[in-house]
C-alpha cells in the first residue's frame, strides 16, 4: 500500500532523510519512532506529497507520488505536526469545508461531518472558533479532518500528542478499529503507544532506518527480556547471593522503587529458580515478573549506537 524506495530529503547541505525505505501494508499500523529531528515529520511530509524528496521513490496504493500527486492525496488522510488549520473557523463549519474539498457529495456531509464528530469527541465544541480550542481539542479537530473521507491511508504525525489519558485511550482504539481496513502510519514518542497500537514500528535515527520489527521482536533486544524483577526490601546480602546463582549474569536494585531485576546467562529462563530461592530464603515480595523486554531501553541503545557510528566516522 506504501513503498518507499531509497527516500533521501536534503535541505542545503543537511540529509534530513538518508535512503530510507520501507512499506507499510493494509491492515497493518506502521510506527515511526526516533529522536527529535531523526526525520519522522520530513518522511511523512513526502509520502503526502507536501514535500519533494531530493532522490527516491514512493508509491500510495501502487501509484506513485511524484507522477499522480492528486490521485494519491485523494487516498491519503493527514494529520500534520501541529494540526494546523483555520483558526478563525468554527470547528463545524471547518469540518463542512474539509467535507466539501474532499469531494464528498452535498448530501453526503451532514453523515460525514456528525460521524467524525461522534468518533473524535467533538460535540461540545462544535460552534466554537478552533483558535480558542486548547491544544487537546485542536489536535482532535486535526483528526477529525484526516479520517473524514474514510481515505484508505493514514498518516497521523504524533496523533495523540497534548491529548488527556481519557483521550490518548480512545484514539488508540479508534486507530486500532479504522486499521482492518486501512494502511496507518503513524509518528510516538509515546512507547507504550508501540505496544497498544503498532503492528511493526521502524526507528528512524539521524535519516536513516535503524530497526524495522514487531514490537515483541524489538523488546526481544532489550538485555531486560527474560530478566525477572520484584519489589522487596533486599539487603546487599541477599543480593550477592542471587548475583552467585549459576543461572544469574548480573542484578540491579533500584533503590527508590525498591526494585531488582535478576539478568539470565545467556537463553536461560530463571523465574523459578528465583523464585524457589526467594521463598526459600523467606523473602516476602510483591509483583514478582518476568520481563519480555523494554522497548526504551532499546530505543535508546539503537538511536545512541548510531550516534556513536556517526561520531566515529
Ligand atoms: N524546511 C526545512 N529546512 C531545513 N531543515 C529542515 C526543514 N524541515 C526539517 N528540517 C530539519 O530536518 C531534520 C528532521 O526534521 P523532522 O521534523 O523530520 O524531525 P522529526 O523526526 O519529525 O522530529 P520530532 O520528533 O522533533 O518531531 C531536523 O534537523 C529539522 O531541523
Ligand atoms: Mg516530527
Amino acid at each position: 500500500m506504501i513503498e518507499c524506495l531509497n527516500l533521501s530529503k536534503q535541505f542545503g547541505h543537511f540529509k534530513a532523510v538518508d535512503d530510507l525505505s520501507f512499506t507499510a501494508e493494509k491492515g497493518q499500523v506502521l510506527g515511526f519512532l526516533g529522536p527529535n529531528g531523526a526525520g519522522k515529520s520530513t518522511t511523512m511530509k513526502m509520502i503526502t506529497g507536501f514535500l519533494e524528496p531530493t532522490s527516491g521513490q514512493i508509491k500510495v496504493c501502487g501509484e506513485d507520488v511524484l507522477q499522480n500527486p492528486q490521485l494519491c492525496k485523494e487516498k491519503i488522510g493527514y494529520l500534520p505536526e501541529g494540526a494546523p488549520s483555520y483558526g478563525e473557523m468554527e470547528v463545524g463549519d471547518f469540518l463542512y469545508f474539509i467535507a466539501s474539498m474532499r469531494g464528498i457529495a452535498p448530501r453526503q456531509q451532514k453523515a460525514a461531518v456528525e460521524s467524525v464528530i461522534e468518533r473524535v469527541n467533538l460535540t461540545n465544541v462544535y460552534f466554537q472558533r478552533i483558535e480558542t480550542l486548547s491544544k487537546g481539542f485542536k489536535r482532535r479537530v486535526g483528526l477529525a479532518q484526516a479520517i473524514i473521507h474514510n481515505p484508505e491511508v493514514l498518516i497521523l504525525d504524533e496523533p495523540t500528542d497534548g491529548l488527556d489519558p481519557n483521550q490518548k485511550h480512545q484514539v488508540r482504539e479508534l486507530i486500532v478499529n479504522m486499521s482492518k481496513e486501512k494502511t496507518i502510519i503513524l509518528s510516538t514518542h509515546i512507547l507504550e503507544e508501540v505496544h497498544a497500537v503498532c503492528d511493526r514500528a521502524i526507528i528512524i535515527a539521524d535519516g536513516r532506518l535503524v530497526a524495522d520489527n514487531t514490537p515483541n521482536e524489538m523488546e526481544k533486544m532489550s538485555r531486560y527480556n527474560h530478566a525477572v524483577s520484584f519489589v522487596s526490601d533486599l539487603d546487599s546480602g541477599l543480593l550477592n547471593k542471587i548475583k552467585a546463582l549459576d543461572c544469574v549474569r548480573d542484578v540491579s536494585y533500584d533503590a527508590r522503587l525498591k526494585e531488582t531485576t535478576v539478568f539470565p546467562s545467556q537463553g536461560l529462563f530463571i523465574f523459578d529458580e528465583i523464585s524457589d530461592f526467594l521463598k526459600s530464603q523467606s523473602v516476602v515480595v510483591d509483583s514478582l515478573k518476568m520481563e519480555a523486554g523494554r522497548l526504551d531501553e532499546v530505543f535508546r541503545t539503537i538511536t545512541q549506537d548510531s550516534k556513536e557510528r556517526e561520531v566515529a566516522k
